[in-house]
């Protein structure tokens, strides 16, 4: 059975039975605890949690998902992807063990003709956690699964949680018996390659805590209400229906292996592990990569961007360990596009982007592997010339930290040379590394909220926003809260709080979203408390449904329940709606100039401000940026209506609206439409009225923020005047002090800038005619120490290594073939003591030696240098050494 037909299976099975199919989000969702999406659980969390209310009560997905813990298993086990699609059943509240369990039963047991998937029911086997009876008798009674069949397991395998704090509960996992030719009999809990795990029932019904481990953590209570949350792997299920080995050889990844077979000095499966194995990490790597660039990833070096760059290069790299030396990424992706297009249209759709970006890395890895491999032989060359026959694992930890060579490629180089690799030095190296790795990791978890104080407010009193319509509103204080914790009254006197929060039952203040920054304004008392006035500073959602303002309070006291008026200060909101609108038009601008391949990546907006970042290699030319300028500024004089909508998602999608990547949109979007086709966004934010209420944009400039991505800043409204107001006084000030017009400038600038060349090189050549003229004297005036004559001289400030390095040179002329010796010192810039010392011949052959006598003039100065018999030189600092050294040199020759 083909995969896609198992997708459809799947939803069939679970739509029949009253589930509404919910499309997979993004792999990367906006939460900071997780890096990709891992379970089809993850977008119903505040479902779970009771901070939203689910739109229906139950639900069936097939969610994309990445793990990338298991990174090193991948290939080496019969089993393991960094990107898989996981098949779920969830129930909010709805059903609970029993149903789970039933439904399971019968989409794997049911017959092929009759829509199931036909597995033999004599060996599935289950497991379920320690003290759950009651799915151990549900097993029994609703299947017939005789109770030998069914294992108990603890928390590490039967209990899943998911966020701090986040739901948990215990679950029930259901294996296939995959027979002897695999391992040992005696079940899952003998052997997880035998029995294969393919699809988790999660009985979810806490909330988890801290804790140390998956397997020790402190449970906070019951959720609200008894969930079911399940995962089947859809890749699992592919390799045991269609009868091959492993996950790799299914028909969604086969072809990959064989686009490299095709290519590749040698096959797959010609009894090579090793190969193997490398075929296999390219199949699964391709896949996960072309699916993370399509949900917006670039390859980075830190966060997802770094897990993206480290797939493409063990994709290279296991090429590389194949004996394929020609790009192939390109046609990897292309390969990945023909299978997985069918059940995903967005690899098809945007096929060129993903393509560009993932051939780009790959032309850049191969020019660090090319500079790896120098590196490699420059300390290959060092350690046989110190006698030695192992390369250290600092050199090997250097290769693969910096260069990405794995190790098994340094092994490899190393032993053409003729050379072992200490490898054990270098797994510590890596150990460390991990460690460090582990503490970030550890480090980011600490940034969760706490929103259980917050709870009880979050799905009873959602904040209704009425900021689109109007400024002000009267509201009602729902509830305080004081550095997290909630008070039923706040003064002035609680200002030493870090921070004082008001959530109210409507508001119209705008909170921090989509990129535009919160609305700045006031809160005042009414009534009774008519003194009290706080100063909003900031807005943010909580869980998607409570403004949470947050607040100083200048005078009087705010009580829980009392009657406010809410104000947003109507100068910054106009601000605010000019970033906003102007940023949709940037956007708008820039899909016109550049194609559709300069998709959106993040954005920020406030008064007067905007930044932009999209997925673009390399800079924009002048001539782009300026035709953006021009689109953008025609728009805006075009003087378009604004107008915004709610639509339900696909409509809004089918409209061409653009939505970002990352982003979980609920079925109800609202879509702001400028200038009908010009710009059409799925956005939340506030905007003008009509664009030429902008006013002015300005482009500031562009740069670069990390691979793949740029961005674009400009000024609008005001701020874009004020700020050409400025140039413009600049340009009038530097016209002033060049007396000249402002169009004239550059050209006097480049006017001046040429003489100010043709003036330094005049001043060089001086300084070395001056210096030559001290040459002449100082020749003239060599003193005669023992057998040899010697200038040991200071040389005029300033004067540079280089110039010192010459005139030595002229002196040494000048003094013809007599033991002759040369020192020149000088105070340079910087607080540097330059220093060179020349030996001749004659004064070589008495024993004379540059290399050591440069020693002996350094040491004063604080100095160092080298270099060999006949000239030497040197480097100090602290110019009041320079006479002590003059004379130690002079000390040192009569010595001799
Ligand atoms: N959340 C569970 C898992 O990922 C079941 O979906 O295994």
């Amino acid at each position: 059975m083909q995969t896609h037909e198992i997708r459809k299976r799947f939803l069939d099975h679970f739509v029949k039975r009253g589930h509404t199919e919910v499309p997979s989000a993004s792999v990367i969702l906006d939460d900071p605890n997780l890096l990709f999406v891992n379970a089809g659980m993850v977008q119903f969390v505040p479902y779970f949690l009771g901070q939203r209310t689910p739109p229906w009560s139950r639900a069936t997905s097939i969610q994309k998902c990445i793990r990338t813990p298991d990174i090193d298993e991948v290939g080496h086990t019969t089993r393991h992807n960094t990107f898989f699609q996981m098949a779920g059943n969830f129930s909010f509240g709805d059903y609970f063990k029993r149903e789970a369990i039933e439904y399971a039963w019968t989409l794997l047991t049911n017959p092929v003709d009759e829509g199931g998937y036909g597995f033999d029911p004599e060996r599935l086997w289950a497991t379920v956690y320690l003290d759950d009876d009651e799915a151990a008798q549900l097993w029994q009674e609703v299947t017939g699964m005789p109770p030998e069949r069914i294992q108990r397991r603890g928390m590490a395998d039967n209990y899943w949680s998911m966020g701090i704090p986040g739901p948990c509960g215990p679950s029930s996992e259901i294996y296939y018996d995959r027979g002897p030719d695999y391992g040992v009999e005696g079940g899952p809990i003998a052997n997880e390659d035998r029995y294969i795990e393919i699809w988790n029932l999660v009985f979810m019904q806490n909330v988890r805590g801290e804790g140390t481990s998956k397997e020790d953590f402190e449970i906070l209570g019951p959720l609200p209400r008894k969930n079911i949350d399940t995962g089947m792997g859809v890749e699992r299920v592919a390799c045991l229906l269609q009868g091959v080995d492993n996950v790799y050889e299914t028909d969604l990844l086969r072809p990959v292996i064989d686009t490299v077979a095709a290519v590749a000095p040698r096959g797959y499966g010609q009894g090579n592990h090793d190969d193997d194995v490398r075929y296999r990490i390219i199949a699964d790597h391709s896949r996960t990569a072309a699916i993370l660039i399509g949900d917006g990833v670039s390859p980075g070096n830190d966060g997802r961007g770094y897990v993206l760059r480290r797939l493409l290069r063990r994709v290279i790299r296991s090429a590389k360990l194949l004996g394929i030396n020609d790009p192939i990424v390109g046609e990897l992706m292309a390969t990945v596009r023909d299978a997985m297009g069918p059940s995903y249209p967005e690899l098809v759709s945007d096929f060129e982007r993903i393509q560009r970006i993932a051939v780009a890395e790959e032309t850049a890895f191969n020019r660090t592997l090319a500079s790896g491999s120098r590196l490699f032989e420059e300390a290959a060359r060092a350690t046989k010339q110190k006698g030695a026959t192992v390369l250290s694992g600092s050199d090997a930890f250097t290769l693969h930290d910096t260069y990405g060579f794995p190790l098994e490629l340094t092994l490899e180089m190393a032993a053409e040379a003729g050379l072992s690799v200490d490898e054990e030095g270098f797994r510590s190296l890596m150990a460390e590394q991990r460690e460090r790795a582990k503490a970030d990791a550890a480090a980011r978890k600490q940034a969760h909220a706490d929103l259980s104080a917050y709870r009880e407010l979050v799905d009873k009193h959602p904040t209704e926003f009425t900021g689109f319509d109007e400024l002000t509103s009267e509201a009602t204080i729902l509830g305080i809260f004081v550095d997290g914790k909630r008070v039923p009254v706040v003064s002035r006197n609680g200002q030493q709080a870090e921070r004082i929060e008001l959530i109210l039952d409507r508001t119209p203040f705008y909170a921090e979203s989509g990129g535009q920054i919160a609305d700045e304004g006031t809160i005042t008392g009414t009534g009774a408390s008519s003194t009290a006035k706080a100063v909003v500073s900031d807005v943010q959602k909580i869980a998607r449904t409570l403004w949470a303002h947050r607040i100083t309070v200048e005078s009087g006291e705010f009580v829980e329940g009392d009657t406010v008026i809410a104000a947003v200060d109507p100068r910054w909101r106009h601000g605010a709606t000019q970033g906003h609108s102007g940023t949709h038009m940037v956007h708008a601008a820039l899909r016109q100039v550049l194609g559709p391949n300069a998709v959106q990546a993040g954005s920020l907006n406030r008064p007067g401000y905007l930044r932009f970042d999209f997925n673009w290699q390399g800079p924009l030319t002048e001539e782009q940026r300026n035709q953006i300028e021009e689109v953008t500024n025609e728009a805006v004089e075009a003087d378009y209506e604004v107008h915004s909508f709610t639509t339900e998602l696909e409509k809004a999608k089918a409209m061409g609206a653009m939505a970002l990547f990352g982003e979980v949109y609920p079925e109800e979007v609202r879509v702001v439409e400028i200038g009908g086709p010009f710009s059409l966004e799925l956005c939340g934010g506030t905007h003008v009225a009509h664009s030429a209420q902008i006013g002015p944009v300005t482009l500031l400039g562009e740069s670069s923020v990390g691979s793949g991505v740029r961005r674009v800043e400009a000024y609008v409204g005001l701020d874009s005047f004020r700020h050409l107001a400025k140039e413009r006084a600049l340009m009038a000030a530097l016209a002033s002090t060049l007396k000249v017009p402002s169009q004239e400038v550059p050209n006097r600038v480049a006017q001046l800038v040429e003489r100010l060349k043709a003036a330094e090189k005049e001043l060089d050549r001086m300084r070395l005619a001056n210096a030559r003229a001290a040459a002449a004297n100082a020749a003239a005036g060599a003193e005669t120490i023992g057998k040899v004559r010697v200038v040991a001289q200071r040389m005029a400030g300033g004067t540079s290594a280089a110039d010192l390095r010459s005139l030595v040179g002229d002196i040494r002329g000048k003094l013809g073939s007599d033991p002759a010796v040369i020192a020149l010192i000088a105070e340079g810039d910087n607080d540097t003591v330059p220093f060179v010392v020349a030996v001749n011949p004659a004064a070589q052959d008495l024993g004379f030696k540059a290399n050591e006598l440069v020693k002996v003039l350094g040491a004063p100065v604080n100095g160092r240098g080298g270099g060999k018999a006949e000239l030497a030189q040197g480097s100090g600092k602290g110019a009041a050494g320079i006479d002590a050294a003059l004379a130690a040199l002079r000390a040192e020759i009569g010595r001799s």
